[in-house]
């Protein structure tokens, strides 16, 4: 819908002529975070300003996550909190999106235990933002529409507010098809589609324009992109000025050699490489259905560490997956040792209804699960240590998000010592102390 009225719109929403205003709030990953982009880039293009506290909003949207329970939880809670700001604002719009509801019993049980929300949608629904907002503020409408078709293509012509002009995320593709026994996200978020890579590039080199430094390409599994993603990478890669190019997430069973060479060469792409493992164990994995067992796993970090020697390597692991037994995690710290991971993200599973694994016998105690947990969290964090010590002495790109701190080429959080406001602008910096989550340095001349 592109012809909105916007001046309807504000006369309709408040009872002053000062701007409506907007909160969003976002849960989960960077693709919800690049959707919650685009309902905040139509909401300015209708007229919304943006605050950054729900308590004086006109309008509250929560995007929401579905991936671990822990995640659907915080949204409970949050959202019963709202009811007494809509009690003092009988005007406030409430919005509840993405993931969570995509699911449809989610979404009705919501709207009975809180029937002071006014619009509830799924992932499916995201383009039909307008509409609801527009049957709710003209009709007094209430709208609960978790379900829909999920777009085939993807729709280019969404406006966009970026929350960041310094670190521009871009997706290039939604959905997946793979299906991992465990995960959700298929079922919330359809099958892949890709964007064109003119599109894409066009994009890309209208951020760096505007004075973007870093690139940041999205997707569940990039390397699935269906115009091959390295061609895709390469194309960003020659485009002119300085900036670093990232991408997330890449699924090792996917991952290619001729992208880690073409990252081996690049100037510009960073030297990380996030690549979750989820377990080091080849039962686990076949039970997960991720495609790839351990042997192939390493042999990919070896050749990705011995063609990109700065590398930093990143991954997820899940821990407690049903019927994993002791011998299995143990597989699972001997990989972390072997592979060398920078850092991990750790996660216990959680069981997803719906999903192929949550009909899998579980039967580890949630004991034994926290004590796994704990040990894996160790085991993380002293080979995390040893692979941050091993950067002391070297000189590392950094590009400075804040005055004197921003992240490296490989990803990692570097403070430096120095007096200058080094924001928006890189600069080199050698090592001189590594800390658990960041590297401390100077400024090299
Ligand atoms: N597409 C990305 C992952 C997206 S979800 C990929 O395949 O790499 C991010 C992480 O959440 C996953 O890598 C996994 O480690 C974790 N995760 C997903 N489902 C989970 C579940 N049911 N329980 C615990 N962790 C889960
Ligand atoms: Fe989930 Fe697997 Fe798809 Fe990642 S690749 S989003 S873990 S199904
Ligand atoms: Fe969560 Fe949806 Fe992302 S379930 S991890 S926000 S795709």
């Amino acid at each position: 819908m592109k012809n909105f009225f916007p001046d309807k719109v504000l006369s309709l929403h408040c009872d002053s002529l000062t701007k409506p205003t907007a909160f969003v709030r976002t849960y989960g990953c960077q693709q919800n975070f690049a959707d919650s982009e685009q309902l905040s880039g139509l909401l300015q293009a209708m007229g919304y300003g943006f605050v950054t506290s729900p308590d004086t909003a006109d309008l509250i949207i929560f995007n929401t996550c579905a991936v671990r329970e822990n995640a659907e939880e915080r949204v409970f809670g949050n959202v019963g909190a709202l009811k007494k700001l809509k009690e003092r604002n009988p005007n406030l719009t409430i919005v509840l999106c993405g993931c969570m509801f995509q699911q449809e019993a989610t979404a009705f049980n919501f709207k009975k235990r809180f029937p002071f929300v006014d619009i509830i949608f799924g992932t499916a629904n995201t383009g039909r933002f307008a509409e609801f907002l527009f049957r709710h503020l003209f009709n007094g409408e209430k709208i609960c529409e978790p379900r829909g078709e999920f777009d085939t293509e993807f729709d280019e012509d969404k406006p966009v507010k970026r929350e960041d002009k310094l670190s521009v995320s871009i997706p290039i593709m939604s959905g997946c098809n793979n299906f991992c026994s465990y995960c959700i996200v298929p079922y919330v978020r359809g099958r892949e589609r890709s964007r064109s890579a003119d599109a894409v590039v066009s994009e890309a080199a209208a951020a760096i324009a505007e004075g973007a430094k870093q690139i940041m390409l999205l997707g569940q599994n990039v390397n699935s992109y269906g115009n091959g993603f390295t061609r895709l990478l390469s194309q960003i890669d020659s485009l002119e000025g300085e900036f670093f190019l990232d991408y997330m997430t890449s699924h090792p069973k996917d991952c290619t050699k001729d992208l880690i060479d073409l990252t081996a060469q690049s100037e510009k792409i960073t030297r990380r490489l996030h690549l979750p493992v989820q377990s080091g164990s080849d039962r686990v994995l076949s039970l997960m259905n991720r495609g790839y067992n351990r042997t192939r796993y390493l042999e990919l970090v070896r050749y990705a560490k011995e063609k990109i020697p700065d590398l930093s390597l990143t991954t997820d692991i899940i821990v407690g997956f049903p019927g994993e037994t002791e011998a299995d995690f143990a597989d699972t710290l001997s990989l972390i040792e072997e592979a060398r991971f920078d850092s991990a993200y750790t996660f216990l599973y959680s069981k997803r209804s719906g999903t192929a694994a949550a009909e899998l016998i579980d039967d580890t105690t949630a004991d034994e699960k926290a004590a796994r947990f704990k040990r894996l969290l160790e085991k993380v964090s002293e080979v995390g240590l040893e692979r941050y010590q091993s950067y002391v002495g070297q000189t590392l790109r950094v590009l400075f998000n804040k005055p004197q701190s921003g992240k490296s080429r490989q990803g990692i959080t570097v403070e430096a010592a120095t007096n200058r406001d080094l924001t928006g602008t890189f600069a080199d910096v050698t090592i001189t102390e590594a800390k658990k989550v960041s590297l401390i340095g100077a400024l090299t001349n």
